[in-house]
């Protein structure tokens, strides 16, 4: 496994859409490699995911990990390891909540993006198995910003431009507020999977 050098927003590689894996080449050795270089680039970096592409792949395959002791992202919720290859991701219902992104690839800058609030991811795991999760929040806003990068789409594309700022500006101006709304909307979303409705 290696840390990979992270390509970053200027760089074509990062606005192709890239391409499905048939099972065969996601079984070979140079898939499984660079699946363990992604994670071992998401994991130095600090992100709370990576993209194929951002480590210059052109090819269907995403992951998402956040731990507890994120550095960018401390007031995410954890998200288990999470490889997803040819990523299909479908809305569940029609809300759409604002979520401040930020992306390896888009240094120093920070956005508002509408995200749906639940999504429906369906995938293959990095055995070829056949796999389905729901997410909801800042975790579906996770795997649509993921799923986004395998069709050359940045956060900022999606981003109102009056919300940019950088991570300093976030820090000192919006980052509170924001916490607050999104830490209300866990607590929302886990009423509700927990009512049983
Ligand atoms: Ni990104």
């Amino acid at each position: 496994m290696s840390v990979r050098e992270i390509v970053t927003i200027g760089d074509p590689r990062l606005r192709e859409r890239t391409r499905e894996l048939e099972r065969p080449e996601l079984a070979s050795a140079a898939v499984q490699a660079l699946i363990d270089d992604m994670i071992e680039t998401k994991r130095a970096a600090d992100g709370a995911g990576i993209a194929a592409p951002q480590i210059g792949a052109s090819l269907r395959i995403a992951v998402a990990e956040v731990a507890g002791t994120n550095r960018r992202y401390p007031y995410k919720p954890p998200i288990p390891l999470t490889v997803v290859v040819n990523p299909v991701l479908e809305p569940v219902g029609d809300e759409l909540v604002a979520i401040n992104e930020g992306c390896l690839s888009v240094p120093g800058l920070r956005g508002e993006v509408p995200r749906h609030l639940r999504v429906r991811v369906r995938y293959l795991d990095r055995d070829g198995t056949e796999r389905e999760l729901l997410a909801g929040g800042m975790t579906a806003g996770t795997f649509q910003h993921e799923v986004d990068h395998l069709d050359g789409i940045l956060f900022c594309d999606r981003a109102d431009p009056h919300t940019f700022s950088t991570w300093e500006q976030f820090d000192r101006h919006h980052r509170e507020p924001f916490v607050r709304r999104m830490e209300a909307l866990t607590e929302r979303l886990a009423a509700e999977d927990g009512g049983g409705s």
